[in-house]
């Protein structure tokens, strides 16, 4: 599907942005490893996380799903579900192969729990899944004692069969919230201790998550430690607004005069919120609202228009905004004095090699980009002109830009604009309902 952008002239709203998707797959997880049910509401409707579902019900966890709307003054109904957990010893082996699609989420947290399966288990993904990297995770649940088969020692389709763990010390040089997730799981059913330490701290939801199913740990800076042998207990979570699904509102709000915008319910949890924070920086008007804390900060957000001017991004700050940094580039041509970012090279093994698209797209809109191994440099104010947007089937790639043709002179045309269902199905609509008068 290719979706045509045009410029608007008005941009105001109080959009209901969907449930987070990575504290959505953690909980679908978690619930299946406890025993007994677990609700979860507002859980994320995408496909991401419609891959998560389907693995697990081929590991034997059922998931019931109903629209209810509970808490929820107006917009949509929230989708809650029911995932009946087996406890995580009792969890089947499947029939057939895993599909995690295009979740690298998926795959990677699923991996942590099949650590401890003795069955030969194959996991696949889709065309740009078996193409990103699963070393990364393979290597530390080597160390615990799983045996894992990569193609090339690092793609899947791959091959897992589990067996009895062991507690590992492991120091993380890439800062990843997938693979600290994995251990940390993988290590819930270990013999021993389990410390764990970043560089470069990542999300840490997972850290926030499993006290509430019961288990204890140990979080100081950048250390984890678990003791093994650890019980997860059913729970009700409630999940928050997606801050990243939210960010690309607050980055049109910040680029189109006059805008106005609202947004309740959103995660504010720090290890997220790294795009408000740089954007505070440039000088936009956001006012934080934080209203409770279960299991992590939330709260409302406020953003009028205001001119903004380029920032430095500190490496330290990457992890925060590691899925915001498409829409950092676009917010970088409009705002006044060079925009520099570096330490991204993660980016290169997201869904697509975000930086060349960034700088092939952005090209395409007619924009200069210096661009470096590890990020690249902007200056702006410069003019973006409509241009056919390739995609490349990534999510945050087709949404981003969709951001930058509300500013551009001309149409923009975003081609395969349907991938937006990963993480953002009504990404499309809400789009329409913000910018039409
Ligand atoms: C995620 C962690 C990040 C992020 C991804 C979701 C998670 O990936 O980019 O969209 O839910 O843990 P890495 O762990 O590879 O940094």
């Amino acid at each position: 599907m290719k979706k045509i952008i045009r410029k608007v002239l008005r941009f105001q709203g109080m959009p209901v942005v969907p449930g987070d998707k990575s504290l959505s797959h953690r909980a679908l997880i978690f619930g299946a490893m406890a025993k007994g049910v677990t609700k979860i509401i507002n859980l994320l409707e995408s496909e991401d996380i419609f891959s998560t579902m389907r693995c697990l019900e081929q590991l034997g966890i059922e998931i019931k799903i109903k629209k209810e709307r509970e808490g929820q003054k107006k917009g949509p109904n929230y989708l809650s579900v029911l995932v009946n957990g087996l406890g995580e010893k009792n969890i089947k082996e499947p029939d057939q192969v895993l599909d995690c699609g295009n979740s690298g989420t998926t795959m990677r947290l699923l991996l942590g729990v099949l650590a401890s399966k003795k069955s030969f288990i194959r996991m696949k993904g889709d065309e740009s899944l078996n193409k990103r990297p699963m070393k990364r995770v393979a290597d530390p649940l080597r160390l615990m004692g799983a045996k894992i088969e990569l193609i090339q020692d690092n793609f899947a389709p791959l091959t897992i069969m589990g067996s009895d763990l062991r507690g590992i010390e492991y120091v993380s040089k890439i800062s990843s919230a997938q693979v600290k997730t994995a251990i940390m799981i993988a290590s819930l059913s270990a013999n021993g201790t389990t410390q764990i330490i970043e560089e470069i701290k990542s999300r840490d939801h997972t850290e926030r998550l499993l006290p509430h199913f019961g288990v204890s740990l140990e979080v100081t800076n950048n250390k984890i430690i678990l003791s093994g042998n650890q019980k997860l207990i059913a729970n009700t979570v409630k999940i928050p607004s997606d801050p990243s699904s939210a960010s690309f509102w607050i980055a049109a709000a910040c680029l189109i005069a006059g805008s106005k915008l609202e947004i309740e319910n959103v995660s504010l949890n720090p290890t997220r919120i790294g795009f408000i924070q740089v954007l505070k920086r440039m000088g936009a008007k956001i006012k934080i609202d934080q209203q409770g804390e279960i299991p992590e900060p939330i709260g409302n957000l406020q953003v009028t228009f205001e001119n903004l001017r380029g920032v430095n991004i500190l490496e330290k700050e990457i992890p925060t905004l590691i899925d915001e940094i498409p829409l950092i580039a676009i917010v970088a041509t409009q705002a006044k004095g060079p925009t520099s970012l570096r330490g991204a090279k993660e980016l290169r093994v997201k869904e697509s090699d975000r930086l060349e698209a960034i700088a092939l797209n952005l090209k395409q809109m007619g924009v200069e980009v210096e661009l470096f191994e590890d990020g690249f440099k902007i200056e702006g104010p410069q003019q973006l002109n409509g241009a056919v947007i390739n995609s490349f089937h990534d999510h945050r790639i087709a949404m981003a830009f969709s951001i930058a043709g509300l500013v551009a002179q001309g149409e923009t045309f975003i081609e395969e604009a349907q991938c937006v269902a990963v993480s953002y199905p009504s990404f499309y609509e809400t789009l329409e309902e913000l910018t039409s008068a």
